[in-house]
C-alpha cells in the first residue's frame, strides 16, 4: 500500500526530529532537550503507525502488549540505579535486535506463503534476521556478564574461532540458498511453488537458531575491559538490523532511524577501540583479558602501600594550587558526585584551581562520568578529556582518584604482559601527590593489580568514596 502524503510528511518530521535530537545530544547542556525532541518524534511515528493499521482486528493483541511494554519501560527507567544503566542499555538493545529479526522472520513466512518472495527482499530479510539475532543473543550475554549472572571475564575454549567460522559459513550457505530458492515464480509456475516452499521452510528455523547461537558464541569470549566496545558494536548491529527490516517493510522512517543508530554505534565503537588503543579486530578475536596475570610488579616485588588520613589529605588540598579530580566507577557506586562538587566549590573559594579528568571508558558506559558530574552541576569547561588533561598532571599538586582503577593503571603503559597493555591512561602518577580513594586493595573491572598504589607519591585513603569526601570537606573547612 502506498503511504499517503500526510504519512510521508509525518515520517519526514520524525526522521528530522531523530537527527536533530542526536545533534543536541552532543553537549551535556542540550542533551535533555535532544532526548525530548527524539521522544516526540517517536510518539509521532507511533501515532502514524497506529493510524495506518486502523482496520486491523488485532487490537486486542496489540494494546495489552504496548501497555505491558510501556509499564516495564517506564518503571525500569525510573528505578534503575545509575550503576546498572549499562546492563539496562544492553537488555533494551537486545530487545530492539530481536524485534527487527522477528519482524523480518514474519515477513519471510508471509512472502514465501503468498509466493511474492523475491531475492531483492529476501536478502534483506536474511540480513535482518542474522544481524538482529546476533544482536539479541549477544546483548543478553553482555547483560548477563555486566549483571554478574555469568563470569565477566572472556570465556575461551579450544577451536573457538574455528567453531565460529564454521557456524558463520553454515549461516551464509543457508541464507544464500534460501535467497536463491525463493525467487518469484512466473504465473504458470506458481503451482510448482508449493513443494519448493515446503522444501525450504524447515531450513529457516535452523537458520534463525544458528544466528542466535552465533550471537552467544561471538560475545562469550569477550569480557574484561573490552565490554564497552562490544556493547556499542551490538548497538550498531541493532540499528543495521532495523534498517534492513525497513527495506523489507518499505518503511522509510525505519530505514533512516536504523541507519542513524547503525552509524552512530559504529562511530562510537571506533572511538571506544581508539580509547583502548586496540583495533576492533583485536577486540573481537583477541580474547583480551582472558589471562589475568599478576601484573602488579610492585606488589609482586613487595612494594609498599602508603595509607593516609582525612586530616593529612585535607591539608594537602587546602594549600594546593591545582587539584585534579579523577572520577571512576567507584564514584558512581558511592554516588559521591554531589559531595565531590561541594568539595571542589570549597577549594575554589580558597583559591585552588580545580579540574576534572575524564577517561573515555571510565565507569561502565560511554559518557558515564560526564552524566554524573553534569547531574551535580559541575561546570562543563572544568571537565577535561584525557588528551587535554594529561599535560596538566605534572603541575598538579594533588590528583584525587575517586574510585578509578583501570583508567589510571600505569601497567597499561609499561607492562607488556598486562592484559590492559597499550590502553591510554590518565597519567595521575605524574602529579606531585596522588590520593586514591577506594575501599580496599581490590582490582577494578579488568581484574588486574595496579602498580600506582605502590608508588612513593601515592597515598591511599581507604573507605567509601562518599564518606571520605564528606569528611574531607568538613576537615578542609576547619583548616
Ligand atoms: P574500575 O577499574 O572498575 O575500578 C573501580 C574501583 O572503584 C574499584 O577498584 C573499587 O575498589 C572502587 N570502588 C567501588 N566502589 C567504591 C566505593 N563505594 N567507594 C570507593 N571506591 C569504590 O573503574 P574505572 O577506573 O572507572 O575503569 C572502568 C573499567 O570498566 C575499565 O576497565 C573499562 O574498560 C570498563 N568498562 C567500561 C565501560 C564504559 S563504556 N565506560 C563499560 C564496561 C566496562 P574497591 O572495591 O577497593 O573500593
Amino acid at each position: 500500500m502506498q503511504p499517503s502524503t500526510l504519512t510521508i510528511l509525518g515520517y519526514m518530521l520524525t526522521s528530522i526530529s531523530f537527527m536533530f535530537g542526536i545533534q543536541l545530544l552532543r553537549s551535556p547542556k542540550t542533551a535533555r532537550t535532544g532526548n525530548r525532541v527524539a521522544a516526540v518524534g517517536m510518539l509521532l511515528v507511533l501515532g502514524i503507525t497506529a493510524a495506518l493499521i486502523n482496520g486491523t482486528s488485532n487490537w486486542p493483541l496489540i494494546v495489552p502488549v504496548i501497555a505491558v511494554g510501556t509499564v516495564i519501560g517506564a518503571l525500569s527507567a525510573r528505578t534503575v540505579r545509575m550503576t546498572a544503566m549499562p546492563q539496562m542499555v544492553a537488555l533494551f538493545n537486545g530487545m530492539g535486535g530481536g524485534s527487527a529479526a522477528l519482524i523480518a522472520a514474519a515477513d519471510f513466512r508471509s512472502a514465501v506463503g503468498s509466493g511474492t518472495a523475491s531475492p531483492d527482499i529476501t536478502w534483506a530479510i536474511m540480513l535482518s534476521c542474522l544481524i538482529g539475532s546476533v544482536s539479541f543473543a549477544g546483548s543478553l550475554i553482555a547483560f548477563a556478564k555486566l549483571q554478574e549472572l555469568m563470569p565477566g571475564r572472556p570465556l575461551t575454549y579450544p577451536l573457538q574461532k574455528a567453531v565460529n567460522a564454521v557456524l558463520l559459513a553454515a549461516i551464509v550457505a543457508i541464507g544464500v540458498y534460501l535467497t536463491v530458492t525463493t525467487q518469484p515464480l512466473s504465473t504458470n509456475l506458481v503451482h510448482d511453488y508449493a513443494p519448493l516452499h515446503f522444501a525450504v521452510s524447515p531450513l529457516f528455523p535452523i537458520f534463525l537458531g544458528l544466528c542466535v547461537a552465533l550471537g552467544v558464541l561471538f560475545v562469550v569470549p569477550i569480557g574484561g575491559a573490552d565490554m564497552p566496545v562490544i556493547i556499542s558494536l551490538l548497538n550498531s548491529f541493532t540499528g543495521l538490523a532495523a534498517a534492513m527490516t525497513g527495506f523489507v517493510l518499505s518503511n522509510d522512517v525505519l530505514i533512516v532511524s536504523g541507519a542513524l543508530v547503525g552509524a552512530s554505534g559504529t562511530i562510537l565503537t571506533q572511538l571506544m577501540s581508539k580509547a583502548m588503543n586496540r583495533s576492533l579486530f583485536n577486540v573481537l578475536f583477541g580474547a583480551f583479558g582472558s589471562k589475568v596475570e599478576a601484573t602488579g610488579g610492585a606488589a609482586a616485588e613487595g612494594g609498599t602501600v602508603h595509607p593516609t588520613t582525612v586530616e593529612d589529605v585535607a591539608a594537602l588540598l587546602a594549600y594546593a594550587s591545582l587539584v585534579i579530580f579523577v572520577p571512576g566507577y567507584g564514584m558512581a557506586v558511592a554516588r559521591a558526585q554531589h559531595d565531590v562538587k561541594e568539595l571542589a566549590d570549597e577549594l575554589e573559594r580558597r583559591g585552588v584551581s580545580v579540574e576534572y579528568a575524564i577517561h573515555p571508558v571510565a565507569g561502565r558506559m560511554p559518557g558515564h562520568m560526564n552524566v554524573l558530574l553534569a547531574e551535580a552541576n559541575v561546570p562543563y569547561p572544568q571537565l577535561k578529556e584525557m588528551d587535554a588533561v594529561n599535560p596538566d598532571f605534572p603541575r598538579a599538586d594533588v590528583a584525587m582518584v575517586i574510585g578509578a582503577n583501570d583508567v589510571v593503571n600505569p601497567a597499561a603503559r609499561n607492562q607488556a604482559n598486562s592484559p590492559i597493555y597499550g590502553m591510554p591512561i590518565l597519567n595521575v602518577d605524574e602529579a606531585k601527590t596522588v590520593v586514591v580513594l577506594k575501599r580496599s586493595m581490590a582490582t577494578g573491572f579488568a581484574g588486574v593489580d595496579n602498580p600506582l598504589f605502590y608508588k612513593p607519591n601515592a597515598l591511599m585513603l581507604f573507605g567509601d568514596a562518599r564518606s571520605s569526601i564528606s569528611e574531607l570537606l568538613a576537615e578542609v573547612k576547619r583548616q
